[in-house]
């Protein structure tokens, strides 16, 4: 987690790292700090809480130099304070570091330095880098950065800068980090937003890299000293796009984003009754999918094993990449590992695709990010295309990742030569206007957020597709409410969950028609026969449930493998609405950062 931002060039400094800074809070926000490097010595400037406390302080109006570095953070060693706020000095404030990642072997390394005499002021793991680059250090940052990495476990994406050096040394193993290259400036990023509004040329760094950044060239080696040619890449996002375009959050703008993330996603991918993905293997001769991913897209990942299974008829798995990756997955050449990663950044997702390429799978990526480590990394991919997404709380991503799932479906149905069904490829074509239908609602679901802000705690149920589809209500109302909610296989709810049943326990049934409709009906007279609140999604033109339910939210009716994506549109709403209403800050939860690049 954490992110970096820095700049090295004529203008005015503060306001560049401190405009980066707010650009990347979603990856992190309990602390935040400047060091630039002006009359020949280093200023630094950090403070806990938000960026806007550090926006905030009188002395950055009079910060002046050519060259900085800034951070924010998201504690992972030592609590959130403005001693554990990078950057970090060394013992004579010569040198600065900023890092996102984590030494593993920190402790080690920290107690060697302070035997050598270092003063050690933080509990961070991090600014044992700023030590031992000081302890290396003899006139060249670049060979003191190499001698400190080579004595380093973890992961880190780091930029330093040293009081008699006009560059700033950046190295990357394991956490995002991107070199901005503007006209006669230049700029480092754990993201391109931080830059996006200075240049939109960017170079990826990958693991074991590191680069030396002057006001107008660059250099890239490896570890060994290789030089590298890494090439430029021109970003296509613009400033807009990243901006709130009058919503009052993130969320909710992403959310009514839908209909257009959506056609995105599926944009020059159906074509004359065909699917048209690029992917670089045999995929009619794999024999088992395994799908790895984390929350939310986990939750995609359990919808795209239904999918899967019943349409592609492959034996699907899917599992949380953070125990995948320490189990010992049965995964062999023969099987294909499936990635799901909004930011595709996630250290858990990022691990278990490195363990199932190294037992011999192929790999493929659904990822939303254009250019991020997970990308990179897989055999072949399908980007979402969804456009970035800042609120925290996923939304957008997730209904892009259900739609990849079943184009993906789709293809290998198709390319192992069993026809397609034309009417679900011209649905799935008119899904962006079910989903415009179903936001047109949203004031209705705004009616019962405002009568349920207070509840303590909820049931989400569903069953069959829509069985993860109340997984991932129930974590969106969690996660950005502070409500506690658990989704639940409706059927499941009689071995245990039914005893919590009562007039205070709203219980929320994903009950639009399909085969098992009837049962869920059933499932919903268990709940009402024991006093509980009953709030049920339905089809339009469900009149039944009507007469049962408490409260109802229609939906465009759809067919069932497309329910998923239209049922999730009510669900992120209620959730939203809630946690506007309660007063919370709905795009930065607390403890939460959007993208999770530690395990
Ligand atoms: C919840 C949420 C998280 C992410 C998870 C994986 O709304 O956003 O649960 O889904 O951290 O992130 P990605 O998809 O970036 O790998």
């Amino acid at each position: 987690m954490c992110g970096i931002i820095g700049y090295i060039g004529q203008k005015k400094i503060s306001p560049i790292l401190i405009n980066g800074l707010k650009k990347l809070e979603y990856r992190g926000y309990d602390s935040a700090g400047i060091c630039v490097l002006e009359n020949g010595g280093l200023t630094i400037i950090k403070k806990t809480g938000r960026i806007e406390e550090l926006a905030k302080s009188p002395e950055l109006k009079n910060v002046n130099g050519a060259i900085g570095i800034a951070h924010t953070r998201w504690a992972t060693h030592g609590e959130p304070n403005e001693q554990n706020a990078h950057p970090h000095l060394d013992c004579e404030q010569k040198i600065a570091i900023v890092h996102n990642g984590i030494i593993e072997n920190y402790q080690a390394l920290r107690e060697l330095l302070i035997k050598e005499g270092h003063k050690i002021s933080s509990e961070t793991d991090s600014e044992v880098l700023a030590h031992l680059i000081e302890k290396f250090y003899k006139g060249d940052l670049l060979k003191a950065v190499k001698e400190t990495l080579a004595l380093v476990d973890g992961a880190y994406g780091m930029a330093v800068i040293h009081k008699d050096q006009d560059k700033i040394v950046v190295a990357r193993k394991g956490s995002p980090l991107i070199i901005g290259v503007g006209e006669g400036e230049m700029f480092v990023a754990s993201d391109v937003p931080a830059i996006l509004e200075h240049t939109k040329k960017v170079i990826y760094l990958n693991d074991d890299e590191i680069a030396v950044i002057g006001q107008n060239d660059y250099q890239i080696t490896n570890l060994a000293g290789e030089k590298l040619d890494n090439k430029i890449e021109e970003i296509k996002w613009s400033v807009e796009q990243m901006e709130k375009k009058g919503y009052k959050h993130f969320m909710l703008k992403e959310i009514f984003e839908q209909p257009e993330s959506i056609s995105n996603t599926l944009r020059g991918r159906i074509k004359d009754g065909k699917i048209k993905l690029s992917i670089d293997f045999d995929i009619k001769e794999i024999k088992k999918i395994v799908i790895t991913a984390c929350g939310t897209s986990w939750h995609s990942a359990l919808i795209g094993k239904y999918l899967l299974e019943s349409i592609a008829e492959i034996s699907t798995e899917v599992d949380y990449a953070s125990e995948f990756r320490y189990r010992q997955p049965i995964v062999t050449k023969n099987d294909l590992a499936i990635v799901i990663s909004q930011s595709g950044e996630t250290a858990d997702t990022l691990a278990a695709l490195r363990e199932a390429k190294q037992r011999g799978a192929k790999s493929l990526g659904i990822i939303n990010v254009v250019g991020s480590t997970i990308s990179r990394e897989v055999d072949s991919g399908i980007y979402l295309h969804a456009g970035p997404e800042i609120g925290v709380a996923s939304t957008k991503a997730f209904t892009s990742q259900v739609v990849a799932l079943l184009l993906l479906t789709l293809y290998i149905r198709q390319e192992k030569g069993i026809a397609l069904d034309k009417e679900l490829l011209e649905d799935l074509a008119d899904i962006p206007e079910k989903i415009d239908q179903a936001l047109h609602r949203a004031e209705e679901v705004k009616e019962i957020a405002q009568k349920f802000k207070d509840i303590k705690n909820f049931l989400y149920l569903g069953r069959g597709l829509n069985f993860p589809v109340a997984l991932e209500g129930a974590l969106k109302l969690k996660e950005i409410s502070y409500i506690h909610a658990e989704g639940y296989p409706a059927a499941e709810i009689k071995h245990g969950p039914i005893a919590l049943i009562d007039e205070n326990m709203p219980v929320v049934f994903i009950a639009t028609k399909n085969s098992l409709s009837e049962k869920i009906i059933s499932n919903m007279e268990e709940v009402k026969a024991r006093q509980g609140v009953v709030i049920a999604l339905v089809s339009d033109s469900d009149e039944r449930i009507e007469k049962i339910a408490d409260y109802i939210i229609k939906v465009p009716e759809v067919r069932n493998e497309l329910s998923a994506i239209v049922n999730s549109i009510p669900l992120q709403l209620l959730a939203y609405y809630i946690a506007d209403l309660r007063g919370l800050d709905v795009d930065k939860p607390r403890n939460l950062a959007k993208s999770v690049t530690v395990e």
